[in-house]
């Protein structure tokens, strides 16, 4: 949630940040805004909206600087409006400051500033007052040896005084080459490249300028300029960021010609699920048989036999993805499996001890509740894998052991190719401790190896339904209610299919497990509703059919998708019917069934009219709880 970027010592500062934003406007998108630094003082321009109002009105009165700090806002304390957009000012105009999360004292904190006046309804700004504050008192620690004000001390002396969650940047007039960060519970990251110095929200925002980069570990500080960058802990001690090399480049973050990024990710699919499966299968040592290794786990195999119990924690699609984990995990390692929603975790009493896993899944890796459900699984001795797609994300770097998704950038709100990289990682790791507790032979884990590499190819045949579904969403994208029904692994993909219609096209959708319909739900069909099946075949199929005969008796319209194996059979039963191919292994059907659902959402909100890469009152990484 928000996005920052700061850069100085650039002649084009103020375009650099501009661009920056751009890349980081999924974090949020209700205001944008850009400070400039120089001798003079501090010059603002900020606006409600989109990037592109703060960009228009930069048009009309351009800024020239060597340093500049931008924000993209997400907003959580006073609504989105000019005067609520970051950066925020102290009164005097001394110190600038850009926010991402949530300052929770901020009302204790304006309340110890006396009768001061505030320009926004805003958490963040009374920092700017504070770290101004310290600034001006002439026998604070805010000064340097020479006596000059010291931004960084400044910084460090109000830090000390928040609570909550925060990255924060900084800037002042009398030091106007100097960015100051500061991360707690939020990430940040770091670099310097060909004399310039940069911070922001994550790597996006600095790709083209360099894939070497730092992200700052919670409780550090850091002193950027152009001639390098100071990192230092709370008590101003020297200390070590976590540096690391982004393996993507700036073409990858781009749409590529494609109309928005939602349809170049879900296009991307087949390669990002071969990415994750690539080189997965070697033989321990010349002539064993070849064994499922996952080098970046650092748990050691023989660990897995002493856990009897497993938590997924996840939020969004990432939780649907963990629902097909716990079908894997329990076939192939006979270990129970509770999928949690993240953000509820640690607010009850899980029974979590040394001999339970937990595994943390998350694209971006930054999720707060995620990270601190996955806290307090640690605290409490619990092994925690991270599942993510973003190298040095901050839960990649706090579990013990972890799993990457090589689904590169994902850009649009709406998560694809994440999801499906992120079944990926869940039948593997089913698989392994499967392997790992002698419940699966080499031979066979072999065998499952070899089928899930065909996945890709089945996944290329499903972007053919395309046309399809552009038709089908032609036909539908006006019904009142959509309710979408699975049983066993097409339960997720029902979620995850509901999910995707509301983010992107805001219909009401919903989803539930088909056999549970009856005991409720059941009651909102009407005729005019839209039912979509997930319906392929295998050992729930019956079933199915049967309660697509339950709803299409009482007026719904049924979209059912099906496998080569079942179409036959639903066609009597549903209006529409759309064909997948056999899934190589029943688990990776979910990988398949969601690409249609993706595609019918993207075509419904488009033909909607709605903005597909950024829905309202929704963010891609959501840093505050
Ligand atoms: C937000 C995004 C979702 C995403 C969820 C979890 O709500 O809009 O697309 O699934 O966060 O994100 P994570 O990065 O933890 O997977």
């Amino acid at each position: 949630m928000c996005g920052i970027i700061g850069i100085t010592g650039h002649a084009a500062a103020v375009d650099g940040v501009v661009a920056g934003l751009r890349r980081l406007e999924y974090r949020g998108y209700d205001s944008a805004g850009v400070v400039t630094t120089d001798p003079e003082g501090l010059r603002v321009v900020k606006r409600a909206g989109k990037l592109d109002n703060l960009a228009g009105a930069l048009d009309g009165q351009p800024l020239s600087a060597s340093t500049a700090l931008g924000h993209t806002r997400w907003a959580t304390h006073g609504e989105p409006s000019d005067r609520n957009a970051h950066p925020h000012l102290d009164p005097s105009g001394r110190v600038a400051i850009v926010h991402n999360g949530i300052i929770e004292n901020y009302q204790t904190l304006k309340a110890e500033l006396g009768d001061v006046r505030f320009a926004s309804d805003t958490d963040s700004e009374v920092v700017a007052h504070l770290i101004a504050e310290q600034l001006t008192a002439s026998s604070t620690a805010a000064t340097a040896a020479d006596g000059t004000p010291d931004l960084l001390a400044a910084v460090r002396a109000v830090v000390a005084r928040l609570e909550g969650a925060y990255a924060l940047c900084v800037v002042a007039a009398d030091d106007p080459e100097t960015l100051v960060v500061a991360k707690h519970e939020a990430p940040l990251i770091v670099a310097q490249a060909e004399g310039v110095g940069y911070c922001a929200s994550d790597v996006a925002a600095l790709i083209e300028h360099t894939n070497e980069v730092a992200a700052l570990l919670d409780g550090q500080f850091a002193r950027i300029t152009p001639q390098g960058i100071e990192v230092v802990d709370v008590d101003g001690v020297p200390a070590t960021p976590h540096a690391y090399t982004v393996d993507w480049d700036l073409a990858a973050a781009e749409k590529q010609g494609y109309d928005h990024f939602m349809l170049k990710e879900i296009h991307e699919q087949p390669q990002a699920v071969a990415d994750t499966l690539l080189d997965r299968l070697n033989a321990p040592a010349p002539g064993l048989p070849p064994r499922l290794q996952l080098d970046e786990l650092r748990i050691d195999e023989g660990e897995f036999s002493r856990i009897d119990k497993v938590f997924i924690l996840a939020c969004g699609t990432s939780l649907h993805a963990g629902m097909v984990g716990k079908l894997a995990i329990e076939h192939w390692a006979g270990i129970p499996v509770d999928v949690e929603v993240a953000s509820e975790f640690r607010y009850r009493d899980p029974i979590v001890d040394p001999h339970t896993l937990v595994i943390a899944i998350s694209q971006s890796g930054e999720t707060i509740d995620t990270i601190a459900g996955a806290a307090h699984a640690r605290n409490q001795r619990a092994p925690v894998i991270a599942l993510t797609n973003v190298v040095g994300s901050t839960l990649a770097r706090e579990a013990d052991g972890g799993l990457y998704t090589h689904a590169g950038p994902e850009v649009a709100v709406a998560s694809t190719k994440a999801f499906t990289t992120q079944i990926v990682g869940c039948l593997l790791l089913g698989l392994y401790f499967g392997q790992a507790r002698g419940r699966v032979y080499s031979s066979e884990v072999a065998d499952i190896l070899e089928r899930f590499d065909r996945v890709p190819d089945a996944l290329r045949e499903v972007l053919e339904l395309d046309g399809q579904l552009r038709e089908l969403a032609q036909r539908y994208h006006d019904v009142d209610y959509t309710m979408f029904i699975g049983r066993h692994a097409g339960l997720p993909i029902a979620m995850e299919g509901a999910l995707k219609l509301k983010e992107i096209s805001y219909l009401h959708a919903e989803a539930f497990p088909a056999g549970e319909m009856k005991h409720g739900p059941i009651a909102l069909i009407e005729p005019g509703s839209l039912v979509v099946a997930l319906a392929p075949a295998g050992h729930v199929f019956g079933k199915m059919v049967s309660n697509i005969q339950e709803v299409r008796a009482r007026g719904a319209s049924v979209l059912a998708i099906g496998t080569a194996g079942s179409t036959a059979a639903l066609t009597e039963h549903a209006d529409d019917v759309l064909t997948l191919p056999e899934p190589p292994h029943e688990l990776a059907g979910p990988i398949l069934s969601v690409v249609p659902l993706q595609l019918f959402s993207y075509h419904v909100a488009t033909l909607r009219g709605e903005d597909v890469d950024q829905p309202r009152n929704l963010a891609k990484t959501v840093t505050v709880e």
